[in-house]
Parts: structure tokens; C-alpha cells; sequence
């Protein structure tokens, strides 16, 4: 429970008189495209839909610990050249800040930096005529306002900090950069509650132990929403990631069973990722199934297709499935890499190496086409794959140097893996066939 303090309730009756007319425009006539302040870090420009907005909030939300301070930093000193900026911490001594700014190699920056918790004195200290172009509030949950009694990181304070910080922003015309930490109970007093109020949400993701950060947009008023910035974290802080498929298909071993290639696309960008499964035989009355970077919903709903729609048995089986990378991918197009990965763990049979796989699945066993299919094509192309799987497009000619193996029920997936009384959970693996032969009239 989280206290939550109630909104004076407005004057009964409240008499037209006493209003004044508001003013209203036609929609015809144009207007202007905001200027953009841009940071010149591309990935992080780009997941903002081409810099930071002047007199826009932006909310910034991910777990403790996976570098929204970092990255914050970082933008900061590359948007000091252009206009006057300010961090403010509340979370961290001024000390802190500087250590951190000398370990990214920007303490010359022309940043301003202050700690402080209180809205009342950042108001003041920000209001008049020249205000500074950024301001970075890290993070809005030590924010208060003393006019609310709550503790700071409650619901109530949380959003008035939020409200009073973003009044401020766009009557002065600064952009405002807040910081939120997704807590670690769901997301009560955490950015959910602010994602309304902002003019752009971003969540900043990553698995603790991989070294990528995705920058995701999921909300933005002056651009495409799933936009990401791809960005990997090492010594000197964040750097960009100009071409994520190559990164994330670095570590593949071609030659293992319960591997896929998923051709993704997130925003306007393909990306391809492994998406790897194991199945096991399971020694517990609810089978165990696990699901890292995708949606556990969506996998037991591919396995329930693959029973009823093509005759192929889990539910006696423990099933892990991994996107590897530490990406998390939200496409539904995604169904069929995940399906391909799951059948070739479970006939001991490796993919070929050259092939690419995507399609979206529906109940009764239908795989349907997904939008960008000659984007997925095309990379996959570029990074050497030479065999797609994938549903029958509608339109979209053909993509130079890879060949389209069309499937348009996933009955049709299955045969390529062998019968479906054959493919069942065994102990060991021990069926790992002769795989050159059987990749040769894979495709
Ligand atoms: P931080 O930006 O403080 O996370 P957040 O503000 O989201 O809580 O990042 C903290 C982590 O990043 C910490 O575990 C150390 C790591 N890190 C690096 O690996 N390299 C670096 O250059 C920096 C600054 C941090
Ligand atoms: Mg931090």
C-alpha cells in the first residue's frame, strides 16, 4: 500500500460566469518543427527521435545500477558545448559526481553540478530569464516538495516534484531530463506514475553480467515510439553500438542444437539476435519453464500451438528459453525463431548456420507475415546469411543473395524437423543425428 494523499475536490456548481473564453485555432496552418539540441551521441539522439526538445520532459526509468547516471553524465557533457547545463544529484555527493565524470573522461565539460533534494530551492535556483538549456534531476524518487508531508520517493511526492519540475521546463523553455528508478515491488512510486506527464519516456534495459544497454523509447511526443540506442557499457562508461547484429551474433557457435537466428526489427532498425532453448525432461509435477528477454505468455502459448496444431508434445517438459545478449524483444514476429529453436533443441538437430528464421504464429497454427520483412531480409543478407525462413509476403520483391523458404503453417516447420512422433523429450540428447546430411535438405 502507498499512501497517496487526495486532490482537493473542485467548487460544486461551478458558475459559467465567472470563466473566461478559451481561445481555439483551426488545425489548418502549419507549425514549425521543434529545434532540436542534439548530443551527437547517435544512439542515444536517435532513441530521443533526433535530440532533446527545448522546453520537453523526459523521463529516463530502469533498474538500479544499469547506468542511467552514467549515461545522463555523458549526455550532459556532450550537450555543454551547445548550451548551459546543469546535473543535480540526490543520490550522490558532488565528489561522487566528479569521480564518475573523471572516469568518463568528460571532468573538463562545462557541467554545472549540484546536490540537492528539495524542489522548492531547484525552482528557485533555475527560475529567471537565462536559465541553462538541460537540466538533469537524478533521481526524481529523492525529490521533495516541503508543502507535501509524505516521505520523497512516495506517489504524492514523486508527482509533485515531477509536476513542479516540468511547470518550470516549459515556462522557461529548458529541457528536463528526470531519472527513475523502476523499483524493485512493480513500479508503484516508480516512473509509471509519471509516464503521463512527460513528453518522452525512455527505459534504459540491460541483464546484469552482459555488457549491452538498450535505450528504449516507449512513449515520445516528437517522435517513434520503439526507437532503441544501442549502447555497451565498459571502463570509460557507455559506448555506442553502431551495429548491433554483428555484436549480439558475436559469440554464436553455428553448430548447436536449440539455436535460431531471429531477423528483428526494433524502431526503424534490424536486428539480429540468437534466440537459444533447451528442453529438457522434467522430474517436477509443473514443469519448469523459463524465459529470459521475451514474454513467458507468449512461449506457453507457442507450446500449446505446437501440441494441438502440429501434434508436437512439451508439457511434460522443462523448457528454457534465452534471447542472447541480454536483449529483450517484444516482437510477436519473433514466434517462429522461438518455435524453430524449441523443435531443434528437441530433435538434437542444429540449424544451418546460414539461416535467418521469422513470422508471427496464431492459434490455429498459421504463421503470418510481419511488417519490414524485406528490412529483415536485407540485413540478414548483409551479415552473411544466406537462407531465410519465413512467412509468404505480400509484397516486397526479391532480396539479393538469400533464398526464401516461405512456411505458412507451422505443421510445415515441424515436418522439417521430422515426424512429430519423433520428436520427443529424451533423456541426453542422445539423438543428435548426422547433421550435415540433414542440413543439406533442410533448405
Ligand atoms: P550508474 O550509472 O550509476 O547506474 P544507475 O544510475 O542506473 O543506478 O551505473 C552503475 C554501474 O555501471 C556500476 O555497476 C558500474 C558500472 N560502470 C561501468 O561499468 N563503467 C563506467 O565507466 C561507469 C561510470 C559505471
Ligand atoms: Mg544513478
Amino acid at each position: 500500500m502507498a499512501e497517496d494523499k487526495a486532490a482537493q475536490s473542485a467548487p460544486k456548481g461551478l458558475g459559467v460566469k465567472r470563466g473566461r473564453r478559451i481561445e481555439t485555432v483551426s488545425m489548418r496552418g502549419t507549425s514549425a518543427a521543434p529545434p532540436r539540441l542534439k548530443t551527437g551521441i547517435k544512439e542515444f539522439d536517435r532513441a530521443t527521435g533526433g535530440g532533446l526538445v527545448p522546453g520537453s520532459a523526459l523521463l529516463v526509468g530502469g533498474d538500479p545500477g544499469v547506468g542511467k547516471s552514467t549515461i545522463l553524465m555523458q549526455v550532459a557533457a556532450a550537450v555543454s558545448a551547445e548550451t548551459e547545463c546543469l546535473y543535480i544529484s540526490g543520490e550522490e555527493a558532488i565528489d561522487q559526481l566528479r569521480l564518475r565524470a573523471a572516469r568518463l573522461g568528460v571532468q573538463d565539460a562545462a557541467v554545472e553540478l549540484a546536490s540537492a533534494t528539495s524542489v522548492r530551492d531547484i525552482a528557485a535556483t533555475l527560475d529567471g530569464p537565462k536559465g541553462p538549456g538541460l537540466v538533469i534531476i537524478d533521481s526524481i524518487q529523492t525529490m521533495y516538495v516541503d508543502s507535501v508531508e509524505s516521505a520523497p520517493g512516495t506517489v504524492s511526492q514523486v508527482r509533485t516534484s515531477a509536476h513542479e519540475l516540468i511547470r518550470l521546463a516549459k515556462r522557461i523553455g529548458f529541457c528536463v531530463i528526470l531519472v527513475g528508478h523502476v523499483t524493485k515491488e512493480g513500479t508503484i512510486a516508480g516512473p509509471r506514475v509519471l509516464e503521463h506527464m512527460v513528453d518522452t519516456v525512455l527505459y534504459f534495459e540491460g541483464e546484469r553480467g552482459h555488457p549491452f544497454r538498450i535505450l528504449r523509447a516507449v512513449k515520445n511526443r516528437f517522435g517513434a515510439t520503439d526507437e532503441i540506442g544501442v549502447f555497451e557499457m565498459g571502463e570509460k562508461g557507455l559506448s555506442e553500438v553502431a551495429n548491433p547484429s554483428a555484436l549480439f551474433l558475436a559469440d554464436r557457435d553455428a553448430n548447436v542444437s536449440g539455436a535460431a537466428v531471429f531477423a528483428g526489427v526494433e524502431g526503424t532498425r534490424p536486428v539480429l539476435v540468437e534466440i537459444q532453448s533447451l528442453i529438457a525432461q522434467s522430474s517436477l509435477a509443473t514443469p519448469r519453464r523459463a524465459v529470459v528477454g521475451w514474454d513467458g505468455a507468449r512461449l506457453a502459448m507457442l507450446i500449446a500451438v505446437l501440441d494441438a496444431r502440429a501434434g508436437v508434445q512439451l508439457g511434460g517438459a522443462d523448457v528454457y528459453l534465452n534471447v542472447a545478449g541480454g536483449l529483450r524483444i517484444a516482437e510477436p514476429a519473433a514466434d517462429l525463431a522461438v518455435m524453430a529453436s524449441l523443435l531443434s533443441s528437441l530433435s538434437g538437430h542444429a540449424l544451418p548456420a546460414d539461416t535467418v528464421v521469422f513470422g508471427e504464429v496464431g492459434l490455429s497454427g498459421e504463421v503470418r507475415p510481419v511488417a519490414h520483412a524485406d528490412q529483415r531480409l536485407k540485413e540478414a543478407a548483409k551479415l552473411g546469411f544466406e537462407h531465410a525462413i519465413a512467412p509468404i509476403r505480400k509484397k516486397g520483391g526479391k532480396v539479393d543473395g538469400i533464398r526464401i523458404t516461405n512456411i505458412s503453417h507451422v505443421s510445415e516447420l515441424v515436418g522439417r524437423f521430422g515426424s512429430a512422433n519423433d520428436l520427443k523429450v529424451v533423456g541426453g540428447g542422445a539423438h543428435a543425428a548426422q547433421d550435415d546430411e540433414w542440413q543439406a535438405q533442410f533448405g
